[in-house]
């Protein structure tokens, strides 16, 4: 091991016990806790949680309570998707034939190996592509009949995005990156910056603020892109490998904290990933191999197959 390795593992081990401390905080304020300290503390989160109103309630994103009128209705359907990559005279189908139906408030992970198509439905899921062939509905909305305006505007109010490459523009530092998707809300300077301050330290890098991407370890960008896509409190999160480049008590940090944005607000969460640990917090899990899926599998949260 370099001396850099032992720094950065030392820096991610320190980062790792400050969000383990970060989570206990955020976990107990929804628990009845009544031991003496950890309430006191508790409170104290509570008041800098810029999400919740005074009465304890976690605020729902503006103006979204619910996005289908039916709970019967998918929030997000796939019939007969195709994504065929045109390469010179050369096709690829990345994804053949995919039937899916998402319904709200699931969590959904879906699993595959590398090269399987995961990304390519992503990007397809959250309305940055469209298909080669068959229909990509959102609330029963044909995606290819939105223009880019509408497209970006439904992507910047109902999904947050946490891509497998983190798209952290370069320039600017960690806040301003979080801060990025609240510029296109009606929010004031001062709300916004108190966002991004519990969103950092929630992903324990309140001491980076000033950093810039290329300034951070590989697993900092991505709590980074995990924060900025909770930043404007979408309905909908979408993640590509979002524990891909975090050690594991990170990783199930992060984890813990999607899974009880999914248990308290009912927010959508879809996952994509090759890590078979994810299915735990999985309502449902898609299996997709060479861009067909294999099977689905229904799930009990924390449970066993149905
Ligand atoms: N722009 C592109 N042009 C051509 N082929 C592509 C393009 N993007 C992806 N592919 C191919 O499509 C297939 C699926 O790629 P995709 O990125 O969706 O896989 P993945 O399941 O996300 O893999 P990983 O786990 O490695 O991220 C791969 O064989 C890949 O090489
Ligand atoms: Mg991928």
């Amino acid at each position: 091991m370099t001396l850099t390795e032992i720094i950065e593992t030392f820096k991610t081990r320190f980062n790792s016990s400050k969000i383990m401390d970060s989570l206990e905080k955020v976990a107990s304020f929804n628990s009845e806790s009544d031991s003496g300290s950890g309430e006191k503390d508790s409170e104290v989160y509570l008041e800098n949680n810029p999400y919740v109103n005074s009465s304890g309630s976690y605020v729902k994103s503006p103006g979204i309570s619910r996005i289908t009128r039916d709970e019967r209705e998918p929030l997000i359907k796939l019939t007969n998707v195709w994504k065929i990559y045109q390469m010179g005279e050369v096709e690829f189908a990345a994804l053949k034939g995919i039937d899916l139906e998402i319904y709200e408030g699931e969590f959904l992970v879906v699993l595959g190996p590398s090269g399987s198509g995961k990304s390519t439905l992503m990007n397809l899921l959250g309305c940055l592509d469209i298909p080669s062939e068959g229909t990509v509905y959102l609330n029963s909305e044909d995606i290819s009949e939105l223009d880019e305006s509408e497209l970006a505007r439904i992507r910047g109010q109902m999904i947050g995005f946490i891509f497998q490459s983190f798209n952290l523009i370069p320039t600017l530092s960690t806040e301003e990156n979080v801060l990025l998707p609240l510029e296109f809300q009606e929010e004031n300077r001062e709300a916004a910056r108190k966002k991004a301050s519990y969103l950092l330290d929630i992903v324990g890098l309140s001491n980076k603020k000033k950093n810039l991407p290329s300034q951070l370890s590989g697993g900092q960008r991505q709590r980074v892109a995990i924060a900025r896509s909770l930043a404007v409190n979408p309905p909908i999160i979408l993640a590509d490998e979002p524990t891909g480049n975090l050690d594991t008590k990170t990783g199930d940090y992060i984890l813990k904290f999607l899974d009880g944005l999914h248990e308290r607000e009912g927010k959508t969460i879809i996952i994509v990933t090759h890590d078979l640990d994810l299915v735990k917090y999985a309502t449902r899990v898609v299996y997709i191999r060479d861009g067909e899926i294999e099977k689905i599998e229904e799930r009990r949260k924390n449970g066993t197959e149905e």
